[in-house]
């Protein structure tokens, strides 16, 4: 039985760029007992996400930084190995925010049960986990797709983006997808069923986007910004939605990045832009894993992972994979 914890601690705010490792400093915590009310999580997988860049900088966001010597934030999923709280026993499957660390305590709020008979344990932070409703809730609810629109979504073969094609496609639209490099474009058309996609690498995107999309766009899902989003505003249609989930062409920008240049197209078409975080919908993710889950069971979403191994002191570099797009699905880290 081991007796300690290893855990990822962020001890210096980063510069602009790519983390450097010596923001960070891995360590043994003795193992605590759970107090009354609380249990322990000995994690499974670390869910790595592009927006503990952003958690980690001193900067006005949507959730207050982590704080210099806590234990990195992070989405995480596991067993319960000890109790004291009436409503959850040894042998639960849980995920929740349990920081990059092998054993997490939990009071049990903001938690959310694991049913592992129906996907396996990473899946759980990945597709039918905090991605997914984003994806799903971030779609439906802001880009409000009809049968027959265009629906076009960038990062498309990620975590988040290769849900928004599927459930638009469910819902009857043409689906184009952007993506970086011929095997992340072809995994979208052959494996996913997307209509098409687009390699924003070969270096023709405009023109490549609009072979892709002849009536035009209706629905713009951003999860890039910059060079994308200048290109897709050009070919929106009149009263478009862009649900905008991220931006991570800019999280490690050294310099201010550009505003978007072509921002009168959302004059001119009357385009709604709108910022979405996922925890605005809080109090209906059992909606959403319900829907994800149904789906998944029937064979009409498929989800991958794309999981790591070498623990705690892997994850500095592992992060770091988002931003380069080596990663090929949902990123998680085995403990
Ligand atoms: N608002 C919310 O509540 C919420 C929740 C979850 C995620 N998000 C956002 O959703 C987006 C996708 O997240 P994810 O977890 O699904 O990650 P992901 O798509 O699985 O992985 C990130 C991908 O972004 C692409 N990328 C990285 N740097 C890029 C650049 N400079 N230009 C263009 N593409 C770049 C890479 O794909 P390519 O190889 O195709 O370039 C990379 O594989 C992120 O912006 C994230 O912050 C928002």
């Amino acid at each position: 039985m081991a007796t300690t914890n290893r855990v990822c601690k962020l001890v210096k705010r980063p510069p602009p760029g790519l983390v450097q490792r010596d923001v960070w400093a891995i360590e043994d915590l003795p193992l605590r007992e759970p107090g009354p009310g609380e249990f322990r999580v000995k994690i499974g997988y670390v869910s790595i996400d592009p927006a503990m860049r952003g958690w980690i900088n001193d900067s006005k966001s949507y959730v207050p930084p982590v704080g210099l010597g806590e234990v990195m934030r992070s989405y995480s999923v596991g067993t319960i190995d000890a109790s004291n709280h009436p409503d959850y026993k040894v042998g639960d499957a849980v995920q929740g925010l349990f920081g990059v660390q092998q054993n997490a305590i939990s009071n049990g709020q903001n938690v959310g049960r694991v049913d592992l008979s129906k996907a396996p344990m990473q899946r759980w932070v990945g597709g039918l986990g905090m991605p997914g409703w984003t994806a799903y809730f971030g779609l439906l609810e802001v880009g409000q797709p009809k049968s027959g629109e265009t629906v076009v979504v960038s990062a498309a073969s990620g975590a988040v983006g290769s849900i928004v094609g599927q459930i638009a496609k469910l819902k009857g639209c043409r689906v184009v997808g952007i993506a970086g490099g011929a095997e992340k474009c072809r995994f979208l058309t052959n494996e996913l069923g997307f209509d098409a996609a687009v390699d924003y690498k070969a270096g023709n995107l405009g023109a490549d986007l609009k072979a892709a999309c002849p009536k035009g766009i209706d629905v713009y899902f951003e999860n890039v910004g910059g060079e994308i989003l200048d290109a897709v505003l050009l070919q929106m249609n009149t009263f478009g939605r862009i649900p905008v989930c991220g931006l991570i062409s800019a999280y490690n920008a050294t310099r201010m990045p550009e505003g978007p240049k072509n921002l009168r197209c959302v004059l001119t078409q009357r385009l709604t832009m709108r910022g979405i975080i996922v925890f605005d919908w809080a109090n209906r993710i059992p909606e959403a894993i319900r829907d994800l889950a149904t789906w998944h069971a029937e064979g009409k979403l498929k989800i991958r992972e794309d999981v790591r191994k070498g623990g705690i002191d892997a994850y500095p570099e592992t992060l770091n994979l988002l931003f380069s797009g080596e990663n090929n699905g949902k990123l998680v880290l085995a403990v």
